[in-house]
């Protein structure tokens, strides 16, 4: 049976070490907080995201350790501490990097007979088991052939559909990550962009959007009217895209644009409820967080509204899941009316 080590099992490590461990893997997770750690070896972790719960107690070859030596350690200056291995070992880098890490990891252990091979993952919060088997496409950043080639084979394993597995360089596969989530920051502003001018203009925002997504060229994906962009990665790796550009003296207006028409929409929103409710109405959100379910207050553009409305001298109501009412009293204190789902 093969083994593999999992090196961070939050929310998007423990579901791949999971998926892994469904097709036959061997997995070992490693993570720095111990008591999760305890946590998962007793099976006592609930997890909101599906299927978590499930995946974890069914599995029988999957245990959660503190000890990166169990596998390797943290990360990349640790790994060099193990000393040359004897057999080529595969360190395969999932999280979200800014383009060129991955070239500099690389050089970096190379001398100890590591291979770096960079797959990152496209996946939304309160779908990740499902989005991992079901991907539209699976980026390999190698700088081996052979690793990338395994990638791949462990890829079609746990896939339940028939991916593009899009082979490149680590640097591309960089870009190609961060540009992505650009293209999609870029088609919501896109879309609230015009919603905003439409509105504006008295005319039908909500019509206007879904005949251009009808448009198969475009596609209705994303292509709605809606609060900005929010979340702990589309701000992130839009800004970074913008940052690497400048690093490399290729400015990228796209993703500077992107983030101004995201904040110019909060103010837009911002001043539509201001004329929309009367002085004394009570202004109700249904969820705050940055996408409705999640457990994420991230970023969140529907929470940055409801602060400056309550701001304002606005009454501001939010009915969310417990664990944020918790939250939101804790970091806004008595700034909302709130209540619970029940
Ligand atoms: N969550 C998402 O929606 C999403 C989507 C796409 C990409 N990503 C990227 O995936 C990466 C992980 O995201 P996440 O949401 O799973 O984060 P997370 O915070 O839930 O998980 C990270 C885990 O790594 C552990 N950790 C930190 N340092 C460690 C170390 N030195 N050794 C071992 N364990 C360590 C932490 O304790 C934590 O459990 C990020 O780069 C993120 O940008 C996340």
């Amino acid at each position: 049976m093969e083994k593999i080590g999992v090196i961070g099992i939050g929310k998007l490590g423990l579901c791949f070490a999971l998926n892994l461990e469904r097709v036959g893997y061997e997995v070992v997770g490693v993570d720095v907080n111990e008591e999760y750690v305890n946590q998962l070896n007793n099976c006592t972790y609930t997890s909101l995201e599906p299927y978590v719960d499930d995946y974890l107690q069914a599995a029988s070859n999957f245990r959660a350790t503190t000890k990166l030596s169990d596998v390797i350690d943290r990360v990349l200056d640790k790994i060099t501490n193990f000393g040359e291995q004897q057999h080529t070992r595969h360190l395969v880098i999932s999280c979200t990097t800014m383009p060129g890490y991955c070239d500099q990891a690389a050089e970096q252990i190379a001398p100890y007979n590591y291979t770096l091979t960079y797959n990152p993952e496209f996946i939304a919060r309160g779908n990740i088991i499902e989005d991992q088997q079901y991907p539209d496409q699976v980026l390999i950043g190698e700088t081996d052939d052979k690793a990338g080639a395994h990638v791949e084979e462990i890829y079609s394993n746990i896939c339940r559909n028939k991916p593009a597995f899009c082979h490149m360089k680590p640097l591309s596969a960089e870009i190609c990550k961060i540009a992505t989530n650009c293209f999609l920051t870029t088609k919501i502003s896109f879309a609230n962009s015009i919603g905003d001018l439409a509105i504006q203009a008295g005319a039908e925002y909500d019509k206007i959007l879904d005949a251009i997504g009808s448009d198969t060229r475009i596609g209705k994906q994303y292509m709605k009217y809606g609060y900005g962009f929010g979340g702990p990665c589309f701000p992130r790796d839009n800004k970074a895209l913008g940052l690497y550009g400048d690093e490399q003296n290729y400015e990228l207006l796209l993703s500077k644009a992107t983030d101004e028409i995201n904040r110019r929409h909060l103010e837009f929103q911002f001043q539509r409820c201001l004329e929309h409710y009367g002085e004394d109405e009570i202004i109700e959100f249904d969820y705050v967080t940055f996408k409705k379910g999640t457990p994420s207050l991230e970023e969140s553009q529907q929470l940055a509204l409801a602060v400056k409305l309550a701001r304002a001298g606005r009454k501001v109501r939010i009915k969310e899941q417990p664990v944020i009412v918790e939250e939101l009293e804790k970091q806004y204190p008595r700034l909302f009316e709130l209540s619970s789902h029940s």
